[in-house]
């Protein structure tokens, strides 16, 4: 093992979740699963603690991070509501939804978590675990996906500790995430409306226009980066790809041999770190319908095929 911390790996029990609680507290970093993604928590209202997120994942300064809550009452302190936000939350939380709401100033929070912008990104994630240590905490927690900037986000603990071993204090193992793709995001603006910024599990905002207008900060073009060219649409695969199958295009890993969309997504991740880790130099992924969860798998695949600049 290499690098500044001894990374613990901790059990997804009672004792293991009050030990990365003890942590958090401290001001320290934890991996922990959702059920979109492993996020890399720390305490939001912590300078110094979120200073590490941005030093651990060498994620640029600009790049705001999502602030996990417990409640929405808990939420409520940190943003202003309007009643369509106050509508999606209800309906959607807890769930893999990312609210972006004007910022309440004096809520105590970490200036580095919204990155300077008046607004903020909410979310109250589903997940037994993350859930139980926002309660021991007792603090909101800022979480990005847990992976180096750049490249491909983690939906097991092992994803976690091939990027960021050495880099953070621990992670809770809980298994492999359910959903496998990052929460859906979306502003609401001060009339009400809603803008979709990131397609995700939730398809929200369709019809509601805003589509392709406005983007997270950090959603570069080039993202979720394998490290390889990536070829998409692939019906074959040359001899030098690992090839990502889907339906009946097979391969050397098959995001769904049924055609079923939410386990294409859960998958992902899972097959783009495999070929990553292929001896293949160059990877093909087969024609994803753009129906449903289909628009976040081909929103990534395309950021993972985008060269960077
Ligand atoms: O499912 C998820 O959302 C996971 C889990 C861990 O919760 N988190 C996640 O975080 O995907 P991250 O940091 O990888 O992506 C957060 C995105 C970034 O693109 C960031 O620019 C955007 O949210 N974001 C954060 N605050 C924002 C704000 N105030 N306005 C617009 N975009 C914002
Ligand atoms: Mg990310």
């Amino acid at each position: 093992m290499s690098g500044k911390y001894a990374t613990e790996t901790l059990e997804a029990t009672k004792s293991g979740i009050a030990r990365a609680a003890e942590i958090l507290r401290a001001g320290a970093l934890v991996a922990v699963p959702t059920e979109t993604v492993y996020g890399l928590a720390a305490r939001a209202d912590s300078d110094d603690a979120v200073a590490r997120i941005y030093e651990a994942k060498g994620r640029p300064s600009f790049n705001p991070l999502i602030v996990h809550v417990a409640s929405i009452e808990q939420a409520k302190k940190l943003a202003d509501f309007e009643p369509e936000a106050e509508r999606l939350a209800a309906e959607h939380w807890p769930g893999p939804l990312t609210l972006v709401l004007p910022r309440k100033e004096g809520a105590g929070l970490a200036d580095a978590v919204t990155a300077g912008l008046p607004t903020i990104a909410l979310r109250m994630p589903d997940h037994p675990v993350m859930q139980a240590l926002l309660a021991e905490a007792g603090v909101p927690l800022a979480a990005p996906s847990a992976n180096r900037s750049g490249f491909i986000s983690p939906t097991s603990a092992q994803h976690v500790l091939a990027s960021l071993e050495g880099r953070i204090d621990a992670v809770v193992d809980g298994g492999e995430c359910s959903a496998g793709v990052e929460s859906t995001i979306v502003a609401v603006r001060a009339d009400g409306s809603v803008e979709e910024l990131r397609p995700g599990p939730l398809d929200i905002a369709s019809g509601t226009g805003g589509k392709g207008g406005v983007e997270a900060p950090g959603q570069l073009a080039s993202h979720y980066a394998p490290g390889k060219p990536v070829r998409l649409d692939a019906k074959h695969a040359d001899s030098d790809e690992f090839m990502i199958g889907f339906r009946d295009v097979g391969g050397d890993c098959s995001l769904s041999a049924e055609g079923n969309l939410g386990e294409a997504a859960s998958r992902l991740y899972a097959c783009l770190h495999l070929a990553a880790a292929s001896e293949k130099p160059r990877i093909a992924v087969a024609p994803i319908p753009e129906e449903g969860i289909g628009k976040a798998i081909n929103d990534r695949l395309r950021r993972a095929a985008t060269p960077a600049d």
